[in-house]
């Protein structure tokens, strides 16, 4: 697509991504991580900034995404510098957008020096949970602490298991979270990690479901900016 072509229906917006994953260290040397690549929310970010919005792109280490042009780059590593981060930069966005793999939960402490194998077994590592950044906001701005805030969107990778499919699984986590919009990436067998291609939805909470073919992740972007935009303007 040509930027010439593109909607300027973001402009003047104050849009905050999020992307990447989060980094937990046990030790000085090693971490725990998940397989994000940034890829989503880095799109989502460089669309916005096209389509006219002012961007604030709050990211874990990518391994070499280049930056967005025009983007306000803000770098993280664990989720609580996420959470920071996130706490720090939403004061006036109309949107958050969070597309960020964020670690459930750290090791409880971090070993100031490198941990040694030992002789026998390895321990187990005690973890402790992370608070929910998406539903934090969510709550903020219900308590009237983001008064520009009009559109959330969360992002969920989802497999399907005994206790119900992706969609399933996906309408209680948007009921849980509390946002207008909620991503929903079908994964499993090499889908959405580390890869360039998407499949899934765009859940609303008024109960609409618009189903997201297999495409990029650039043509994902503009769908999102598309129901984002159809909600700033629905008044
Ligand atoms: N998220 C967040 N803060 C966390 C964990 C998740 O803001 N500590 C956000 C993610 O950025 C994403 C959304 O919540 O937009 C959903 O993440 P997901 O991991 O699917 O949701 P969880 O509530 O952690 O559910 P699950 O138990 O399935 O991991
Ligand atoms: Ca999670």
């Amino acid at each position: 697509e040509r930027a010439d072509a593109l909607p300027r229906d973001l402009a003047g917006c104050r849009v905050v991504v999020s992307a990447g994953g989060t980094r937990e260290p046990l030790d000085p040397v090693r971490f725990l991580g998940n397989r994000s690549s940034g890829k989503q929310g880095y799109a989502v970010a460089r669309l916005a900034v096209q389509r006219g919005a002012y961007v604030t792109l709050i990211t874990g280490p990518t391994g070499g995404l280049t930056d967005p042009a025009g983007v306000e780059m803000v770098r993280i590593s664990t989720a609580e510098e996420m959470r920071a981060a996130v706490r720090k930069h939403s004061d006036n966005a109309d949107v958050v957008i969070m597309a960020a793999a964020v670690a459930d939960f750290r090791p409880a402490s971090i070993a100031e020096s490198k941990i040694k194998k030992g002789a026998g077994e390895p321990d187990t590592i005690p973890l402790v949970r992370n608070i929910d950044i998406l539903a934090e906001t969510v709550q903020r701005r219900d308590e009237g602490e983001l008064p520009a805030t009009r559109v959330i969107v969360g992002f969920a990778a989802e497999t399907g298991d005994e206790h119900g499919d992706v969609l399933t699984h996906a309408r209680s986590k948007l009921e849980r979270k509390g946002c207008e919009l909620l991503v929903v990436n079908a994964v499993g067998e090499g889908k959405a990690f580390e890869v360039d291609s998407n499949m899934g939805w765009i859940l609303s909470r008024d109960g609409a479901e618009k189903a997201l073919p297999l495409g990029s992740k650039n043509l994902m972007a503009s769908r999102i900016l598309d129901a984002v935009s159809g909600l700033l303007y629905a008044g």
